[in-house]
């Protein structure tokens, strides 16, 4: 099969640039899957403003320049779309036992159920997210923050169309299947839910979105990053171009908890105190309480830190680590090993683990990196004010893994049952917290002002001002 580049035919019933036109069979059957997407998206996407014009950033070519379109456009209009990133000409397999021999241009059979369960987890999450943050469109900080929102949402949206292309096109009846049962499952739904479990909570609040966007999003770019690397072309391709649009999603994270911050420490300037939630804003340790909880949970989506899975998937060449070809080993780590965090004899300390199997931890590690910066900036305002944030220690909290039977403090600490039980306000997010960033939540839909919660941008999206009405009303 070949790898010839196919340009986009963005006018197609669905816009793609993988020659749907050419597949009758396949078209037919995502043209039937599409009318049940567009109403899972009106009975589970955005609660309100479902058809007013948004301005949104709509993928139509797939080049290094101008892939995207900005237009105002009614959700439910939005152009949801396949696009994968233009193929490498003669790309190899860069790590694992298949290292040096040409990428798959179709699933080889003795890897069919590790490469479906692969995209099934991937796509499970996409929608997930969109019906966690459903409410939130009512509570918008402004018109600029819902704008984003529904960005986000319909990307994500998107990144569902991407699993679900490949599940329909290279896995017959079962990837048909494996699609319908990504629009049954249902965040939050005791019955029937997500797959994984940070994606089952409801995102409460305006705060925990822009967590979300900046921690969870984060683990969704590391994952995506290391399925790039996969041997099978059309998985590597298709997240390729998901990350474009991935990071504008870490942007709004990054950009929210920044503009928190930066009001946080205006009322403290301006009132002389700590204490800001009487007038109107969030401390700087409740902001503490949200981060320790988001990352917490986003380091669980890497799952243990050592996996059989995990080394299967690479030793199979299913799944790289991130930015593969820039390591400096032999791609194919058999007789490696590298530390991984334990706890043992009532302390936390390290063990040695094949490399190999201990591929989680090594893509954990680099998400913590990644999750470094944001908090350097978001410092830098509250240097002003003698203030720091701070990432918990990576046993804070957590459910998956070798902490997961351990209380640790954000400091790193072992502690006990009732240090914990006597501490834990003060680490993670209290009811009462959670109500005070709630009674925040008020929508602000008038053009140009800004909740006073949080401060404007310092600039529009794609060269507009802040005060534009990026949601007609
Ligand atoms: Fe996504
Ligand atoms: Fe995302």
């Amino acid at each position: 099969m070949s790898t010839r580049f196919t340009p986009v035919d963005i006018d197609a019933k669905i816009p793609n640039n993988v020659g749907l036109a050419d597949d009758r069979r396949l078209q037919r059957a995502l043209e039937n899957w599409q009318p049940r997407f567009l109403q899972w998206w009106r009975d589970l996407g955005p609660v309100a403003f479902k058809d007013n014009p948004v301005y949104l950033r709509t993928a139509i070519s797939v080049g290094r320049e101008g892939w995207a379109n900005f237009d105002h456009v009614s959700m439910p209009d939005y152009r949801w779309g396949v696009f994968l990133s233009e193929p490498e000409p003669d790309r190899t397999i860069t790590f694992g036992d298949h290292m040096g021999e040409p990428v798959w241009q179709a699933v080889p059979g003795e890897y069919r159920a590790d490469l479906r369960r692969l995209l099934v987890v991937q796509g499970d999450t996409e929608p997930a997210s969109v019906e966690q943050q459903r409410h939130l469109c009512l509570t918008a900080p402004s018109l600029y923050d819902m704008r984003n929102l529904f960005q986000v949402n319909v990307e994500e949206g998107r990144h569902l169309w991407a699993m679900v292309y490949l599940l329909h096109r290279y896995f017959g009846r079962d990837g048909r299947d494996e699609a319908d049962e990504m629009l049954e499952r249902h965040s939050g739904d005791l019955d029937n839910p997500r797959i994984l479990g940070a994606f089952n909570e409801r995102t409460p609040d305006w705060l925990s979105f822009y967590m979300f966007t900046y921690f969870t999003d984060r683990d969704g770019k590391y994952q995506l990053a290391s399925l790039r690397e996969s041997g099978f072309d059309p998985l590597s391709r298709t997240c390729d171009f998901m990350l474009k649009e991935e990071a504008h999603h870490m942007f709004v994270g990054a950009t929210g908890i920044g503009r928190v911050v930066e009001r946080t420490v205006e009322l403290m300037k301006q009132h002389d105190t700590d204490d800001i939630s009487p007038f109107g804003g969030i401390d700087i340790d409740t902001i503490q309480k949200y981060i320790n909880f988001h990352y917490s949970v986003s380091l669980d989506l890497f799952g243990a830190e050592t996996s059989t899975n995990a080394a299967n998937y690479f030793a199979a060449g299913l799944k790289g680590r991130f930015k593969e070809e820039s390591r400096h080993d032999d791609h194919r780590l058999h007789d490696l090993t590298r530390g991984v965090p334990t706890v043992a004899e009532g302390r936390i300390t390290e063990r040695e683990a094949p490399l190999l199997s201990a591929l989680n931890e090594t893509l954990r590690e680099d998400y913590s990196d990644d999750c470094l910066p944001g908090l350097t900036r978001w410092n830098r305002t509250l240097a002003d004010v003698g203030r720091e944030l701070r990432l918990p220690h990576i046993g804070f909290n957590r459910a998956v893994g070798a902490f997961r039977d351990h209380h640790v403090s954000p400091d790193g600490r072992l502690v006990s049952d009732a240090e914990w039980a006597a501490n834990v306000g003060g680490w993670l997010p209290t009811d009462d917290d959670r109500a005070h960033v709630e009674s925040l939540m008020v929508g602000i839909t008038e053009l140009g002002k800004m909740a006073g919660w949080v401060a404007p941008p310092t600039a529009g999206i794609h060269r507009q001002p802040v005060d534009y009405e990026y949601v007609r009303l």
